[in-house]
């Protein structure tokens, strides 16, 4: 399991100022969860109210087939209606809704207008190539406009997105275009990051060789490198966006696809305990309304803010926080497209400078980066325009959340740290800015969310007591499945305890009822704040023809939360090297991608296993880090 390094300051107290709670929307955040509490269902139905709906729905919650719950059934909406549509009849069309920052510094704007314009445009252009309603569209783009305006374009239509992120490789890719059976691939001829660039085209044409559904693949133009092109398969971006289909008069503009509130809206991978990736899918009604509410409350949001999250719209943070959610809310927020150290460890405190940023929404990985180079870099920047952080991915260390709060903060900014999941959609776990905190609590589930940490036979922990954090009650934004796999959603999260969601995180709640996320029970690692699943780095290896078998487990790391350590058995005839070791490393970054690369191999004879032949990841991790073996009685050998 893995483990939150630093458990001192466990009682510390932060409270906010007066200024902050003044101003705070949510003045008192317990009596506001004790009043959803009476209601739950009543508390979402409200708050879907403050949303633009074509027609309301019979039922708020279908809970007539648990554990496949239905939101706002009947109701017809599309989340464009109200990410986009909405806002052209306001003052907010004028208002910009991205600030868009290239690694080397350009600098592009969208208005809600301009952006309403591309995304019309662009949903022309998916419907000329025979796009329909529920179709799949595999997204595999760097950190660049494109991104959130094709997501956008497929909602629009109501074709469903799948958003792979660009950090992955071949074979994650491909099978992630081949399970969703995508029709059309959109993707750049390379990304920028570190002053290089990133071939995502040629990746993403190995990946199409395994994958076979895709008809065309739309390639925008951000490098200007060379790239080979498939005629009859392979566009340009800007060159069908310059087509008569996509400017004459009037196309720019796009009638919004009446949906169902249950419709799915989108596909995002992500990592089980299984090798197999696995697609959650979110919907239009319950998610707008789940992400809407939890970021106006924990943000508390203002027309005068800018807004900066620093993930990667490929996450579940990006869609939620940094495409659907701020456009809900009418936010003007920052995407930049290059890494955090680059050309100097002040990149980012330079643009919150630059750009006057209010909020800024970040991982405690890239804190922990950014902390090492010293208070220098960020006290060289006027850093007095933020008001609020927030962090999120994994357990902030007490350490470096005391930093974020003083050196970034200037101890006036509250830390909204805010747990969840790809499958949770939104927000479970968070303050609002008005709330006492505890540096490395995520504080208190958010009203209308029933969170527990149960023992394993079902029962409440007592406070203080390491147990299993579930979530007690259905929510709008919950996934509504794992796509064209209902026997592993029942299996994976609602058959260990009937009735309740089964987080896969261990937690413990203290005695004023503050959750204290300890990290994940199962087989899942958070490398940097990246999920990945052991056996799928573990399958990356075996796909070696030296490798015969592969366990992998993480480490904890100062910086990454945790590193990839793996343990290899070769096959027959191969012998250990240092060039076999480098092969490997490159190997698992080509099929997966960079960030699941090993940090140190350790080539092996045998793996300790269980006498039905599972792989004790466990002994192999307390073995590495020199900790007592436990219980060693289901060992073979
Ligand atoms: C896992 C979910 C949700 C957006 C990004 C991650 C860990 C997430 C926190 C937090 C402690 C956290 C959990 C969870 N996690 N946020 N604030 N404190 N742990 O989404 O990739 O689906 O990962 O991230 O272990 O289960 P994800």
């Amino acid at each position: 399991m893995e483990r939150s390094g630093n458990d001192q300051d466990r009682t510390a107290v932060v409270v906010p100022s007066a200024q902050v709670r003044q101003s705070s929307r949510v003045k008192d955040y317990d009596a506001l969860r004790r009043e959803a509490e009476r209601d739950p269902v009543k508390f979402w139905e409200d708050r879907a109210k403050e949303l633009a709906w074509y027609a309301p729905w019979d039922k708020a919650l279908d809970d007539s087939n648990p554990p496949f719950y239905k939101w706002f059934v009947g109701g017809k909406t599309n989340i464009i209606l109200n990410a986009l549509d909405r806002h052209q009849a306001t003052a907010t069309r004028n208002k910009l809704a991205f600030i868009w920052e290239g690694e080397s510094g350009e600098i592009r704007t969208l208005s809600f207008f301009a952006l309403n314009r591309e995304v019309c445009q662009f949903a022309n252009v998916l419907k000329s190539m025979g796009v329909h309603k529920g179709d799949r569209v595999t997204i595999y783009l760097p950190r660049i406009l494109e991104l959130p305006i094709a997501m956008l374009a497929c909602a629009k239509i109501g074709a469903v997105h799948s958003v792979v992120y660009g950090g992955f490789s071949v074979e994650a890719l491909g099978e992630r275009i081949q399970d969703s059976e995508s029709k059309v691939l959109i993707t750049a001829d390379g990304g920028f990051m570190r002053g290089k660039t990133v071939p995502l085209k040629s990746i993403a044409d190995q990946a199409l060789e395994r994958a076979g559904t895709v008809e065309h693949v739309i390639v925008v133009r951000r490098t200007r490198e060379p790239v080979s092109m498939e005629p009859g398969r392979d566009y340009f971006y800007d060159e069908l966006m310059g087509l008569p289909i996509a400017k004459a008069v009037g196309a720019t503009r796009c009638a919004t696809e009446v949906m169902d509130a249950e419709d799915p809206l989108f596909l995002l991978y992500t990592s089980g305990t299984t090798g197999k990736p696995k697609a959650i899918v979110h919907t239009h009604g319950g998610y707008q309304v789940g992400i809407a509410t939890t970021m106006n409350y924990a943000f508390d949001v203002r027309p005068e803010d800018r807004y900066w999250c620093a993930a990667d719209p490929g996450w579940i943070t990006g869609h939620s926080y940094i495409v659907y959610a701020p456009l809900i809310l009418g936010m003007t927020s920052l995407i930049y497209e290059g890494a955090p150290t680059y050309p100097y460890p002040d990149r980012w405190w330079k643009i919150v400078e630059k750009q006057g940023i209010s909020i800024l929404y970040a991982a405690p990985t890239a804190i922990r980066g950014l902390m090492r180079f010293g208070e220098a870099w960020p006290n060289r920047h006027d850093l007095t325009s933020l008001r609020l952080l927030g962090t999120v991915g994994e357990p902030i260390n007490p350490e470096a959340w005391r930093w974020y709060h003083r050196v970034i903060g200037g101890e006036r900014c509250p830390i909204i740290d805010t747990w969840w999941q790809t499958e949770t959609g939104s927000f479970m776990i968070c303050p609002v800015p008005s709330f006492d905190l505890k540096p490395g609590s995520a504080t208190k589930p958010f009203p209308g969310i029933g969170a527990q940490v149960l023992r394993e036979d079902g029962t409440p922990a007592g406070p203080g007591e390491e147990g299993k954090l579930v979530i007690t009650a259905p929510w709008p934004s919950m996934l509504r499945g794992i796509y064209k796999n209902p026997e592993r959603y029942v299996e994976q999260y609602w058959s260990t305890f009937p009735g309740k969601y089964l987080t896969g995180d261990a937690a413990r709640v203290d005695e004023d009822g503050y959750f204290w996320i300890i990290g994940r029970m199962d087989d899942v690692l958070k490398v940097s704040g990246y999920r990945l699943g052991t056996a799928e780095v573990e399958s990356a290896l075996v796909s070696h023809p030296a490798v015969s078998e592969a366990a992998v487990i993480g480490i904890p790391h100062e910086v990454k939360g945790n590193a990839i350590r793996a343990f290899v058995i070769l096959r027959a005839g191969r012998a250990p090297s240092p060039e076999l070791n480098e092969e490997l490393i490159k190997h698992v970054a080509t099929e997966m991608g960079p960030i699941a690369r090993p940090e140190k191999i350790e080539f092996v004879t045998a793996l300790p296993k269980t006498r039905s032949g599972k792989i004790m990841r466990r002994l192999l991790k307390a073995r590495a880090m020199g900790l007592p073996e436990g219980d060693v009685s289901t060992l073979e050998d």
